[in-house]
Parts: structure tokens; sequence; C-alpha cells
């Protein structure tokens, strides 16, 4: 401890010590962080409380700043911010620690956080597509990369998982979630809180981790960012609320608002949702910060007459931290001050933030993520790169495949890799690409080249850009389009076109790039297309006329290299789409936990059925659609105890086995429907997956044991329950391609659930 440590740490403490009645309590370390809190809470002022509340940017970039003006370190002398966001770099954000602990009154830590969504420097798969890997576990690698490096960089908060349920492709904040899947979206959640969070906040390389928007921001009306949700209770608790109860659960320390409404409540001063909620029911013991400015935009919902009023619906609710509104920080003062709003409010954001601030040891050594060596020797390790590629790999679905094309020989004459994305190095950094840059990453084209043998000859022709209207390219593209054996065409969208206010009314492809694939496709060469994207789109055509498709997201720095080991076979694709894709924006919303309706669909367009008269009734793709190299045979199910109670966990094992030519890996996918409920069930639900890795000829038992209270919906009484009666069970390759099924019975009274756990199904594979 230096010595400006202990000087500092001493003058906190000292009325305890004055008090302590043993050694031990004199040990620094050791004052308990209530004793801590209450002490230092003592000598603040009221300026210097609102102070911690206030969140400020460091700069004009929406990305990060690494130079901060002098009036921002004025503030911060007076003790006017309690944390800055979009800053970076270990020296900067030394420098501003210095003047916080130093030059400030009570010296107390800034903390410093970021978007590191999906890695800092070492740019990972956007979410969308790592949840795609349906892996929890490599997912959860990935945030525990971007964490080291973050925290090598002075970062002790990220802004990050994002866990919000989206059904609509057209919002472009779909790339930074799990998908539309609840249950893998509350697995997803866990893995990334997990990740950022390490062994604990205290820790080396810990950070802080943020779920985010809550609650409901995906169900913007019309896929329209930040429109207003109109969501039932049913629907809030089954479909939109459980990714965020297993991050809470996590041990989550932290959580950001939505922008949304929710039926005419702003999530921003949504005491129910904000504090019964989330404190009273699930117990979350961290701090809220409200998303940006998203206090003051409560005058714009229409709840609040001024921006005082808009603090005090906010504080009151439950928020505790002012994303750069500037209200908590100083313009409810006054207010305060004249008991309009409560002290005890203040306090008791106050105490939460820097009860966050203690944890994450900040009190003991505000300096612990400054180091500059450290921040050098962290960074884009080879290590970190290897996994980009691994995770990047397990991402990539194969969605067609007609007659083999795929794996290509690496030993071809010649191939033609064409497309407005084919070389693009900012489309696979995706949105939030932090310190991501484009030079660190290897496009398609690079990755083809360094795959093939060394006389194949790589023809490269762009043939239009991303968007726009402009062919002049095309006969370029069909010339050497016509010279070879396989074009490897590249399209999809611009890094731009998804993320934050990024929706889309349309979601083909942008531009004349379909134009070009019609044009290619004529050639009659084959025609595998590599489609990269932040949200599903719209491709009939390419389904009907390309040999093959793989659907790759926006994949990060190993983006070519990842993309060319599954194009030539190195690895065999395992990826199973996490979200719906529809044939045509008209079927949104197109997910598959939809009820079934007194009118299923029927194909036959006579009868009169919940279809449309103009389109098939299936989605392109369905959810958990994902092929491989090799072909999986599924067989021998059996139900060890066929009747159970809601407490109990239903026990089943069946046979798994690698019946291609070359080994492989499924995710196996357990679904459940109640076959008669109070309210009317979804068709399906996803309660259990596990992505299993065999061998060319192997077999294996897997093992599931599934709570029972996975099947717990919210009834008439919006209570969370079980009920008695016969469950389907669907274990299939994806939603739409179910492989085995049976029933089981749930015997005794309906029963009550606590809706304030989260249930896993545990999958266990048996290797004899
Ligand atoms: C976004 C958040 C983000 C914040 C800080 C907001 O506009 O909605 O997701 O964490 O900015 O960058």
């Amino acid at each position: 401890m230096s010595i400006l440590k202990f000087l500092f740490t001493l003058f906190l403490i000292t009325p305890i010590l004055l008090q302590a009645k043993s050694n031990e309590d004199l040990s620094l370390l050791k004052v308990p962080m209530d004793e801590f809190i209450d002490s230092l809470m003592k000598k603040m002022t009221l300026e210097e409380k609102l102070g911690q509340l206030a969140q400020y940017a460091g700069g004009g970039s929406l990305g990060f700043n690494t130079r901060i003006d002098d009036d921002r370190k004025e503030m911060i002398r007076k003790g006017k911010v309690g944390s800055f966001l979009h800053v970076l770099g270990a020296d900067f954000l030394g420098e501003l620690q210095k003047i916080a602990v130093e030059e400030s009154h009570l010296g107390i830590p800034l903390i410093f956080g970021l978007d590191v969504v999906h890695g800092l420097k070492t740019i990972f798969p956007v979410p969308l597509a790592s949840a795609c890997s349906f892996e929890p576990e490599a997912v959860k690698k990935t945030t525990r990369i971007a964490a080291v490096e973050a925290a090598a960089s002075g970062i002790h908060w990220t802004f990050a998982p994002m866990v919000d349920i989206a059904l609509d492709p057209r919002w472009g904040r779909i790339v930074e979630g799990a998908g539309e899947d609840p249950y893998l979206g509350a697995v997803m959640a866990k893995a990334q809180v997990e990740g950022y969070q390490g062994d604990g906040l205290s820790f080396e390389n810990s950070i802080l981790a943020c779920p985010k928007h809550y609650v409901a921001y995906g169900a913007a009306q019309g896929g329209r960012d930040y429109n207003s949700a109109e969501v039932s209770k049913r629907t809030l608790g089954g479909v939109y609320l459980p990714p965020f109860l297993a991050a809470v659960k996590a041990g989550a320390g932290s959580l950001m608002n939505g922008f949304n409404d929710i039926n005419g409540e702003p999530m921003a001063s949504n005491r129910e949702l904000l504090t019964s909620v989330l404190r009273g029911k699930w117990g979350f013991e961290g701090f809220v910060v409200s998303d940006w400015n998203s206090i003051a935009e409560l005058i714009n919902h229409g709840v609040a007459k001024d921006r005082v009023d808009a603090g005090k619906k906010a504080l009151s609710a439950g928020i505790d931290m002012d994303m750069t509104s500037g209200i908590f920080g100083e313009e409810i003062l006054k207010s305060v001050k004249k008991g309009e709003i409560s002290q005890e409010l203040v306090d008791k954001a106050v105490r939460r933030i820097l009860e966050t601030k203690y944890k994450l040891g900040l009190f003991d050594d505000p300096f612990k993520y400054c180091e500059v060596e450290a921040e050098k020797a962290e960074i884009l390790k080879e290590e970190y790169i290897k996994f980009a590629k691994e995770i990047a790999c397990k991402s990539i679905v194969l969605l067609k495949n007609e007659n083999g094309v795929l794996p290509l020989k690496k030993d071809l004459e010649k191939i033609a890799v064409i497309g407005p994305l084919a070389d693009d190095r900012r489309a696979p950094l995706g949105s939030w690409k932090a310190a991501g840059e484009e030079k660190d990453v290897v496009t398609v084209l690079e990755g083809i080249k360094n795959a093939v043998a060394k006389d194949t000859q790589v023809l490269y022709s762009r043939g239009c850009e991303v968007s726009g209207d402009d062919k002049s390219g095309f006969e370029e593209a069909v010339s050497v389009a016509s010279e070879v054996d396989i074009v490897v065409l590249v399209l999809g969208e611009s890094a731009d076109m998804s993320g934050e206010a990024r929706s889309r009314s349309e979601i083909g492809l942008p531009g004349v790039q379909k134009e070009l694939a019609e044009i290619i496709v004529e050639t009659g060469t084959n025609v595998v297309v590599v489609l990269m994207n932040g949200r599903p789109l719209a491709t009939p055509y390419l389904s009907e006329n390309v040999s093959a498709i793989l659907e790759t997201w926006l994949l990060g720095i190993q983006s070519g290299n990842a993309i060319a080991d599954v194009l030539f076979g190195d690895y065999n694709p395992g990826g199973k789409l996490a979200v719906t894709i529809p044939r045509r924006v008209g079927q949104i919303p197109c997910f598959y936990y939809h009820k079934n309706t007194g009118r299923p669909a029927s194909d036959d367009v006579r009868r009169h059925t919940a279809r449309y008269i103009d389109l098939p009734i299936t989605p392109l793709y369905p959810f958990g659609h994902g092929l491989s190299y090799t072909k999986f045979k599924y067989s021998g199910l059996k139900i060890k105890n066929k009747k159970v109670e809601a407490n109990d966990s239903l026990e089943i094992s069946f046979s798994l086995k690698n019946t291609g030519k070359v080994a492989g890996s499924e995710v196996v996918q357990l679904y459940v429907k109640d076959v008669v409920a109070s309210v009317a069930p979804p068709v399906k639900k996803l309660v259990g997956f596990r992505r299993v890795y065999l061998g060319k000829g192997e077999e294996v038992r897997i093992g599931i044991k599934m709570p029972v209270n996975l099947l717990g919906f919210y009834n008439k009484e919006i209570k969370k329950v079980v009920e008695p009666g016969e469950v389907k069970i669907m274990i299939g390759s994806s939603s739409e391609g179910i492989r085995l099924d049976d029933s089981f019975i749930i015997e005794g009274e309906i029963s009550e659930i606590d809706d304030s756990e989260i249930y896993y199904t545990a999958v266990k594979v048996n290797r004899d």
C-alpha cells in the first residue's frame, strides 16, 4: 500500500479506528464495507453526494476519448463526478484518477465505463453471432478476455451484456443480443456476466457487468429503435425478463434501463420494475445507471414537466446514476435542499455506488487498472487472436449446402471471390467495435488466399457497393465468375446498418446486391454465398438459386480465416440460428414459440387459417437451424420418470451418432409443450441444449435432467405456475427438425413457483 493510499484510508476511517476494540479491527484492510461507507458518507457534502450520482462522457467521441477538457478536470477536483464513460487508456485514466484521489476533498476514486460488448481490442463475433455457437462456455471466454484487455486499459465497467430479447429483425440492435429465445438468452446472459466479472469484482482483471436495457427495449413497435413497447405482464415475465433475472442471479453488479416505455410507463421512471421487481423480488444489490440522457428524455415521453421533475421521478423509481443528462449531478440540488426530493433517496443511491467502488477494490487501490506496462502486455495476445478464430468458427451457421458443394477443395485451379464485403475490413468489427482496428481484421479474400494451395488462382471482383445503385462493376464480376468453377459471393450489410438507431424497414440485401447475385448465378458457375450481416436478412432468391449459404453475421477480427476454415473443411460448421430468418419483412414478428391459435396456419390457402394468402407459413430458416458436413442420427429416447411433480426433475436420455464421414458437432435441442393449460401455451419452448462434438462414427448417450419448473408460465392471475397434465417433449436438431418425441405427466395440484429463481437444464454427454 502506497503512503498516499495509506494516508487516504486513514483519513476516512479514523473515527472507526478510534472505536476499535481489538487489534484485528485495526487492520485497515478489514474495515467492513458498511462501516467504511458510513464513515465516508458522514464527511460528504450534499454536492459531493450528488457528484457520485453523475456520469459524464469523457469527450465528444462516441467510441472512446483519450483526453479530456480542463473544465471536466475541474469537476473532478470539486467532487462533481462519480464516473466517466467513453474513455480509455491506462495512462490517461491514471491521470484522471490521480486528480480524483489526490486533488478532491475526499479523494473518492472514479469508476470508468466503456461499451466493451464483443471485445476491447481483440474483437470477437457480435453477440448475435456468438449466441449461434450455442456454447456458453466459449461465449464466457470471450467476455473474460474482453475484461482482461479492458482492465489493462483502465476500464472498470462495461455496459454489457445486452440481454434484450429481439423478435424483430428490423430493429438494428438485434445484433447486440442473443436473439429471440428467453432460455438461450438467459444462458448467454449468465455466461457473459460470469466472464466479465470473473472470480469476483475485487479480483484482478474483473470488470463490472451491466446487463441492459431493462426491459423490453427489444419489443420496440415496428422495430423502430427507442419506440414504445406494448407488452402484457405474461409476456414480460415469460419472455423479456428471464435474461435479466439470469444476469442478476449471476451477480451482475450494475444494470441499465431501456429508453423505451412499456405500456406507457417509461423505463427511466418505472418504479415497479426498477425497484419492486429488481430489488424487492430479485434481491439485486448493485446500482442502476440510466441509459444515455434517458432521465431528461422523461420530458419527451410526456411524464415529467421539467428536468428537476424528471430527476425526481427517475431517482424515486430506482435509478442511481445519471448517464450524461447532468440532472442528478447538479440540477436536483435545490430540490433536495428544500426537501422536495428526499435526502434518504439520494443517500441510498450514493451508498450503492460507493459500495460498488468498494467491491471493485478501488478504495484499496484506485490505480489498479492504470498500469501502462500491463496494458501493452495484455492487448491482442496471440492466444486471444487464436480464440477469436475459434469462436468465429463456432458461430458460423451453414444454412444450405446443396449436393455437398461445401467443403471446397483447396487445390482448385481457380476460385473467384466476388462482392462488396469480400475485402471489407470494417464490417466484421460490427457495432461497438471498442478499440478494435481495421488493420487487425482478416477479410474473406485474405482468408481464402491464406487457405488455398500455392498454385490456386484467386480472382477478385468487388461487383458493387453494399448500398446504392451503381452497377458499373457487374461486367467485370460476370467475366471473373465465368472463368472459374466456383464463386464465393460475399454479400450483406455494412457495419453501420445494424446497431443503435439503425432500424431498417426492409430486411433484404441492400442496394443492387441481389441483382449482382442474379447475374452471377446466370453464368452457371456454382455459387457459395457468404452472408455478413447484423440482423436476419430475408433472401429467398439466394435460398432458391445458389448452391450453398453460410450465415457468418459479423465475426470480428478473425472473420476471414474462420470463414475460409469452414469453406475448405478445416472446420466443420455446427452453429445454429439463435433467431428465425423470415422470408419477407411482412412475416414479422416471426419466431418459433408462437401460439397455436384457434385456426393454426395450414398450407391450404382456401381454408380460413392464420396465414398469408401470398406467402408460405414457414420462415426461410427456423430458429435452431444449421447444417453440418456430417450427419447425426438420434435414437433410443428413454424417459426415466414418466410421472413427476413440479419440484422434480425430468430425467431423459437418448443416443446420438455421427453417421457421416467426418467429425463434427451437433446442438441437441430439447423443446416442451403443455398439451392443455389454463392459458394458450406456445407450440414449443426451448428448455435445454448442448453442443456435442463427435468423431466420425462415434455414438454417445446424452443424459438430460430438466427441472420441471422450467415449464412454469404466468397464468390468468399473473402467477408463475406449473400445471398438472400431459407435457410433450421434443428433441431435435432445430425447432422444426424434431427427431424424437414422447410425453410425460405432471401430477399433483397446480403449483405456484418462485419466479425470482432461474432454472437450468443439465445436458450431459456420456462417452463410454
Ligand atoms: C446506448 C447504450 C450504451 C450507452 C453508452 C446508449 O446510447 O443505448 O447501450 O451503453 O449509450 O454508450
